[in-house]
C-alpha cells in the first residue's frame, strides 16, 4: 500500500476538509503575502499548500486552547510528544484514564499526546465537550488506530517551524491580516436543516450572529485589499449572507454525511465564497497587467475579458 504523502492533518476533526481540498486549492489566488487560517482544525488546507510549496509565511488559529497547544506542542517538543505517544497502549481502561485526566494539570507534550490518543482512539474521531469543557467521547472501536505516526509528526513540526499559532478568536485576524495577504474561513457551518447535526466545537457554538460578524470581517478586509476564501453550507443563509457585489459564490461537491446520524452520505454541494476571481487564468491576466484582480472591482474584470 502507498504511504499517504506527509506532512497531513494529525487529528481527525470535524468539517476537516481533506476532501475538499482540491477544490479549495483550484480557487486560490495565484500570488498572496502570507497565509491565514483563523478556523484552523486539523489544518487539511494548510498542510495540502504547504506539500505544493505554495506557503512563504503562515499564522494559523483556532479558539480550541487544547487543539492550539497540540500544535505548539508539535511544533517545539515532537520528540517529547513521540515518547509520551509511545508509552500508550491501546487499551479500553487505558482511554477512560487518559479521559479522565484534567488537561490543564498535565505539561504541553503529555496535554499534546492525550489530545491526540483521544481523537485516533476515541469514537468517530469527534472532538465533544461538555458544558463544564471536558472531553465526553467514548472509547471508539479500532482494531489498532495509528495514533503514534512518527514519520507524519516529524513532517508536521517540520512544517511548522516558522508558522505563528495562536489561540484567539476569528475576528482577531483584522489586526493581523496586510494588504496581498490571504485569509481562508472555514467556520461551524450553518446547519442544512434544523435537525442536522450541528457539531458544537467549543462549549459556546457558533451561531447566526458570528456568521454575520464574520461576514462583515470578511467585507472590512476586502477594503483592505486582503483576498479572502469562506467555505460554508449551500444554504438559503449562507447565499444571502454574502450576497453582494463584494464577493463571488461558487458551488463545489462535497463528500458529506447528510443526515444526523452519519450513516447516509452521499454528494451534497457546499459553497465557496471569495472576494477575488477564484478563475487563476483570469488572476493571471490581470497581474500581467499588474492590475488588482479582485471581484469587487468588475472593471478590471472586464478589462481581462476583453
Ligand atoms: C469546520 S472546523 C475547521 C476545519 C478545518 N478547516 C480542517 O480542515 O480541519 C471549524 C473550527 O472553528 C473553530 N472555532 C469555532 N468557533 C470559533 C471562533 N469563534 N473563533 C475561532 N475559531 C473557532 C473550531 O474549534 C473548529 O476547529
Amino acid at each position: 500500500m502507498s504511504r499517504l504523502p506527509v506532512p497531513r492533518p494529525f487529528l481527525k476533526w470535524a468539517g476537516g476538509k481533506t476532501q475538499l481540498a482540491d477544490a479549495l486549492l483550484e480557487r486560490k489566488p495565484v500570488c498572496f503575502n502570507t497565509y491565514h487560517e483563523p478556523f484552523v482544525g486539523s489544518g487539511a488546507l494548510f498542510f495540502r499548500l504547504y506539500r505544493e510549496n505554495h506557503i512563504r509565511r503562515a499564522i494559523l488559529s483556532d479558539i480550541n486552547a487544547e487543539l492550539i497547544d497540540t500544535y505548539l506542542a508539535i511544533r517545539d517538543h515532537v520528540a517529547e510528544v513521540i515518547r509520551v505517544l509511545s508509552e500508550f497502549p491501546h487499551d479500553k481502561e487505558f482511554y477512560y484514564e487518559v479521559r479522565r485526566k484534567d488537561p490543564w494539570k498535565l505539561r504541553l507534550s503529555e496535554r499534546a499526546a492525550r489530545m491526540i490518543y483521544l481523537n485516533k482512539t476515541g469514537y468517530n474521531g469527534l472532538y465533544r465537550v461538555n458544558r463544564k469543557g471536558q472531553f465526553n467521547v467514548p472509547f471508539g472501536r479500532y482494531k489498532s488506530p495509528k495514533y503514534l505516526d512518527r514519520d507524519n509528526l516529524w513532517a508536521v513540526s517540520q512544517a511548522l517551524q516558522n508558522v505563528e499559532i495562536l489561540c484567539a478568536a476569528f475576528d482577531t485576524v483584522i489586526d493581523r491580516a496586510e494588504p496581498g495577504d490571504w485569509v481562508y474561513f472555514d467556520p461551524p457551518y450553518v446547519p442544512v436543516s434544523p435537525t442536522a447535526n450541528f457539531t458544537s466545537y467549543y462549549a459556546n457554538g457558533f451561531g447566526l450572529q458570528d456568521q454575520e460578524r464574520l461576514r462583515d470581517i470578511c467585507m472590512k478586509l476586502s477594503k483592505n485589499n486582503v483576498y479572502i476564501m469562506v467555505s460554508n453550507s449551500d444554504t438559503p443563509t449562507v447565499r444571502s449572507l454574502y450576497q453582494s457585489e463584494y464577493f463571488a459564490i461558487d458551488e463545489v461537491l462535497a463528500n458529506r454525511a447528510i443526515n444526523c446520524n452519519g450513516a447516509k452520505r452521499g454528494k451534497i454541494t457546499e459553497l465557496v465564497i471569495t472576494n477575488y476571481s477564484a478563475n487563476g487564468a483570469i488572476q493571471s491576466q490581470l497581474l500581467e497587467q499588474q492590475a488588482p484582480y479582485r471581484i469587487f472591482e468588475q472593471r478590471h474584470l472586464t478589462r481581462a475579458c476583453t
